[in-house]
């Protein structure tokens, strides 16, 4: 690989507080090593249609506060096929990129694997809300999404209390239930309900609500991860089931929006950072990570083969606390 001089950074997926500090840092790691940065907008899909910008200092002022992606970002089914990939290429050589950011999650990765199996030098960031990426210890945006998801259960528990109430409140994690169990410990819930451990017996859950009633308790919080999804519906059988009142929330999107936390803004920083370094001292195929402690790098080949659990005894404390 010869030296690089000109880098590229693409936000691509489901977008994650955190990017725009990622972005940030990228484009000043970059600059300060005295390469060219281009900016490609709207992902994998700004790439091949080459709709890209240059980038200067002044291009990531008053953005590491800021939610979302000023880069904005997109999903790119054309982007999976061969022909999607070879057009990826040609403009990366039409603009000179060689080296590539590309920040997002797991399909990300998979762009950016295709991208330097091509002959294109690429590093990935983890920025998903999800935090379902199994060769890092943390992705950038879960903390942010935590916060929020926590702070507006606490709201709907007010009012659950008040109403005497069950309420079932359903976090974002398609895939994944990181949040639903930080949120569920966090928040004290009665029930986490998660892909990764539930057998699908919602009889447990409403015995576990009549039996608590009967012990005088008044209110009751489930959180339910969107891959398991039905709330409303399950909202219903349960009030049917016990003859507690009950209500669905499912909180969505704000939960992917709002100012990144301090912890969001500083690994942010710090991968973005590294994602620079990286690719200066001509490594591709890669992804940074956390593990351990430490910040790290990952081959992306072997990134995509692991996969993530939820941390069990984090599930175990979660039942124990649940009284
Ligand atoms: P995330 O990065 O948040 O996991 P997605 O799974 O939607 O989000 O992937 C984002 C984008 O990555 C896709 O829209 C597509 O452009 C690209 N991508 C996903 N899978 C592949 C693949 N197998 N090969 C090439 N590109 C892919
Ligand atoms: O960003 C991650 C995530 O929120 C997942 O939990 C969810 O499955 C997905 O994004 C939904 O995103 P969209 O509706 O934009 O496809």
């Amino acid at each position: 690989m010869s030296d690089i001089k000109t880098i590229g950074v693409l936000t691509s997926g489901g977008d994650a507080p955190g990017m725009n500090a990622v972005i940030r840092a990228v484009v000043r790691t970059a600059l300060g090593y005295g390469y060219k940065v281009k900016g490609i907008r709207r992902g994998f899909a700004g790439l091949i249609e080459d709709d890209i910008i240059d980038m200067n200092q002044r291009s990531v002022s008053d953005i590491i506060q800021k939610g979302g992606t000023v880069l904005y970002t997109a999903r790119c089914p054309e982007f999976k096929t061969d022909e999607g990939v070879d057009k990826g290429v040609e403009v990366c050589k039409k603009h000179k990129i060689d080296g590539l950011v590309v920040i997002g999650g797991d399909g990300s990765f998979k762009g950016a694997q295709a991208l330097a199996k091509k002959g294109i030098n690429t590093v990935c960031v983890p920025g998903t809300i999800d935090l379902d990426i199994a060769c890092t210890n943390y992705t950038i945006g879960f903390d942010t999404a935590v916060n929020t998801a926590m702070e507006t259960i606490d709201r709907v528990r007010d009012t659950s209390i008040s109403h005497e109430r069950c309420s079932i409140i359903e976090v974002m994690g398609r895939k994944a239930g990181h949040i639903a169990l930080w949120c569920g410990i966090a928040n004290g819930a009665e029930n986490i309900i998660v892909k990764e451990r539930y057998d699908f017996d919602e009889k447990k859950i409403i015995n576990n609500i009549i039996a608590k009633r009967n012990l005088g308790k008044k209110h009751y919080i489930i959180i339910n991860a969107e891959g398991i999804g039905g709330s409303e519906e399950m909202a219903r059988r349960i009030e049917a089931a016990t003859g507690v009142e009950s209500r669905a929330t499912i909180i969505g999107y704000a939960q992917r929006g709002g100012s990144p936390t301090a912890k969001d803004r500083l690994f942010a920083s710090v991968m973005g950072s590294k994602s620079v370094e990286l690719l200066r001292s001509k490594k591709t195929n890669r992804v940074v990570a956390y593990q351990n402690g430490d910040f790290t790098d990952c081959d992306i080949d072997e990134a995509l083969a692991m996969e993530k659990d939820i941390n069990e005894y984090l599930f175990e404390v979660s039942k124990r606390l649940s009284r």
